[in-house]
């Protein structure tokens, strides 16, 4: 099902001018939300960052309760796969149009290996959320992510991992990450400008319950190499084990399959 602010249109029809500023200048923001068993997980949680990220890309005048409402009309269909929003930015500043469509499920690999690349794009700990407000929105602009999730394809990795100028892990080109380390899970903290994500921060809910301890920090990649485990974040990776950074591997702790166990309890108690 494929919807331009809120009309049905035919998959033909579902298409961005290239004149636009969203096309040509990656002028837009976008939210992913996995539907499981027909549910939109942490539903919530994804409309409030699209509606951060609104206001930090100047996006006014956006009718977010009808972009729920078509988002779960939208879901309806399916039970499983994701639901895609894209708010672009037309031709002129004032304009934009609303993309709603639904993505089939993507098979990920079961392990992951990552090349370490530095993210010269990133704040990357240089300015925290307090000082620029516009950092971590979830814009459109992947361009550089992409590169470098390509980079590490061509290198024989899955995937890239993105580190700044000193060498602290950031996030995945498009993931967060986790590592354990003496059966403590850690994820690098939001100052470092990585995005809010949904994921990450329903693993933080979890601990908040007290189900598993968790801890923001940071953690430069040579320390990396040391910890017991890695492990990889999204909407669409509830947790899947990273074997490799660089050369440097894994063995799956046991805590990794207590996170995805976390996340599906989650996902039963929110639909209940
Ligand atoms: C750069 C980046 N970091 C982290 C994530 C994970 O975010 P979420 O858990 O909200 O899917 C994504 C997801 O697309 C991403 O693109």
């Amino acid at each position: 099902m494929y919807l331009v602010n809120g009309e049905e249109v035919s998959k033909e029809n579902f298409v961005a001018p290239v004149e636009d500023l969203v096309i040509w200048r990656g002028d837009g923001i976008f939210e992913a939300i996995r539907i499981h068993d027909g549910y939109l997980f942490a539903l919530d949680k994804h409309i409030e960052r699209f509606k951060s990220s609104a206001k930090k890309m100047y996006f006014d005048n956006i009718n977010f309760s009808e972009i729920e409402k078509d988002l779960i009309k939208v879901a309806s269909n399916y039970e499983t796969g994701y639901v895609r929003v894209i708010i672009g930015r037309g031709a002129s500043i004032e304009d934009f149009n609303v993309y709603i469509f639904h993505q089939e499920p993507v098979d990920f690999p079961d392990t992951y290996s990552l090349q370490s690349q530095k993210a010269h794009w990133m704040a990357g700990g240089d300015f925290s959320l307090e000082e620029l407000d516009n950092i971590a929105a979830k814009t459109t602009s992947y361009a550089m992510n992409m590169n470098e999730t390509r980079f590490a394809e061509r290198n024989g990795f899955t995937d890239a991992l993105l580190i700044n100028r000193e060498g602290i892990v950031l996030e995945g080109p498009s993931f967060s990450v986790g590592w354990i380390k003496n059966d403590e899970i850690f994820v690098p903290d939001l100052d470092l400008g990585i995005l809010d994500s949904v994921t990450r921060k329903c693993l933080l809910e979890i601990a908040d319950e007290g189900a598993l301890k968790v801890s923001e920090a940071r953690i430069t990649i040579s320390d990396l190499y040391d910890v017991d485990s890695v492990f990889i974040l999204s909407t669409a990776k509830h947790a899947i084990f990273v074997e490799k950074v660089d050369s440097s591997k894994y063995s799956e702790d046991k805590l990794i399959t207590e996170i995805k166990n976390s996340f599906k309890a989650k996902i039963e108690k929110e639909k209940s």
